[in-house]
């Protein structure tokens, strides 16, 4: 390998891209994680990532004093030295619920000016299929033979480390069977460094050989929207059968365990409970939906996961209010968990913000907490809802309390003394993690999703 094949830049060091850049610095790779923030860029320099992540600080911190990860906001520092360009900009949606290329195409067009002659620009953000045929046609109006590969990215905010390194697979997609093949080949190089990555980022090691997987551009560009669709489809998918079960008076965990014993559909993401949020499923979801109908194809199934989704903040808000037997309007509650999921300070399209501000609407005095991400969650919480610093004060005298995320804090806190602190006995489970018969013995009344 020469200098320039061992030199990489990252563009844009959002969860995807700063994860990646950490990584690859451990993996024999000098890599320009380019950040146009400053901010960002600065906590970055400081040797610390700008989001809560497992184990990703001292992956950053230890590369930048090696000099095998160096921070950039420059194109021309970075880009020129790099065999290979991995994008993983920003991609928000559209009030239309289709995709904001705008990063994605200037990131591509100033890689461009300064890429070398014949290297790789591989893309990771999550785009519509058909981007990269479009980024193609621009590649080819410059003399400097640059091949596009989708490469798209699996990795899950809270486990983001764990799941770059212990990969299920990795898919490249692109004309160019060289180039695809030395993408894979960077993930080869990660693959045997990982152990010592691991250690030192003190996550588990595992015995898992990831699959490599080679396909064509389209290919690759669907599969990556197609397997968050899909895992949103179980969850919407599961949603509605809880509504059903709620109905019926069954127990929604049983039958998802018992629906998913069976190999051929699986346990995992048939979780009910207040629906999905986060900045993956939520946008994979209206962007297929807006790809469909840019090719004349109607996803009608992707719009009625949509639909089941969107209901559900109200629906768990529904619940609380019926279960209150007293006005909701003056009544104390308080929701813990404004993170889309444990284990991020993420609070994009999450949930327990949509249910807290649901209930202040409704005229609840309503205080709210999170271990990791109060101060994210400030602007978009109603002006009248109590942020507080601990689920104690979050709870004292309330009437009802909703669990949102399941963050350990909430799962294993002291059941006794949280009904001693609250005024009233209304126990709203919306992760369905709390085992219902604990719950009565401690003299709550429970309401779960389904339960
Ligand atoms: C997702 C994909 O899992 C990942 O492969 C992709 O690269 C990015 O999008 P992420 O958004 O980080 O990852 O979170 P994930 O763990 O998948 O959860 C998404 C949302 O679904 C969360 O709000 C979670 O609470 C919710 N969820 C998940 C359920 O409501 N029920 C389930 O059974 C599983």
């Amino acid at each position: 390998m020469t200098e320039s094949n061992k030199t990489i830049t990252v563009l844009g060091a959002g969860y995807v891209g700063l994860t990646t850049a950490a990584l690859l610095a451990h993996a024999g790779f000098t890599v320009y994680v380019l950040e146009p923030n400053p901010l960002r860029l600065n906590v970055i320099k400081e040797g610390k990532s700008f989001f809560f992540e497992d184990g990703i600080d001292i992956l950053i911190s230890t590369a930048i004093e090696n000099g095998t990860l160096i921070p950039t906001d420059s194109y021309t520092e970075s880009v020129p030295k790099s065999s290979i360009v991995f994008s993983c900009v920003g991609t928000p949606d559209n009030p239309d619920g289709s995709t904001n290329l705008t990063y994605v195409f200037s990131a591509a067009t100033s890689a461009l000016e300064c890429m070398q002659q014949g290297a790789i620009f591989a893309q990771k953000s999550t785009v519509p299929v058909g981007t990269g045929t479009r980024i193609e046609t621009l590649f080819a109006e410059s003399d400097k033979n640059i091949a596009y590969v989708s490469n798209p990215e699996f990795l899950r905010e809270g486990t983001a480390v764990y799941d770059t390194l212990y990969f299920d697979r990795v898919v490249a997609g692109g004309k160019d069977h060289t180039s695809v093949e030395a993408i894979l080949a960077v993930y080869k190089s990660l693959e045997s460094h990982r152990e010592t990555i691991a250690t030192l980022a003190s996550i588990n090691t595992h015995e898992r050989t990831g699959t490599y997987i080679a396909t064509s551009l389209n290919s690759a560009e669907l599969i990556k929207v197609t397997a968050n669709a899909f895992l949103a489809l179980k969850i919407s998918f599961a949603n509605s059968i809880a509504k059903l079960s709620d109905a019926v008076g069954a127990d929604i965990n049983e039958v998802m365990d018992a629906v998913g014993a069976d190999e051929r559909i699986g346990r995992k993401f048939l979780n009910a409970g207040r629906g999905f949020g986060g900045g993956c499923f939520p946008k994979d979801v209206s962007g297929l939906i807006a790809s469909g109908l840019e090719y004349g194809v109607q996803m009608e199934i992707m719009t009625a996961a949509q639909d089941v989704n969107y209901s559900m903040p109200g629906y768990v808000a529904e619940k609380l209010i019926r279960g209150l037997h007293t006005d909701i309007r003056g009544s104390h509650v308080a929701v813990l968990g404004l993170s889309f999921k444990a284990g991020t300070s993420d609070v994009r399209k999450s949930p327990g913000i949509a249910i807290a501000n649901l209930l202040s609407k409704s005229g609840a005095i309503v205080s709210v907490y999170d271990p990791q991400s109060n101060s994210e969650a400030a602007e978009h919480l109603d002006r009248n809802i109590n942020i507080v610093e601990s689920m104690e004060a979050a709870t004292k005298d309330t009437a009802a309390v909703v669990i949102a995320t399941e963050w350990e804090e909430f799962l294993g806190c002291d059941l006794a003394s949280l009904k001693e602190a609250m005024d009233g006995s209304l126990f709203v489970d919306a992760v369905n993690r709390f085992d219902t018969k604990e719950l009565e013995k401690h003299g709550f009344s429970y309401q779960g999703v389904g339960r």
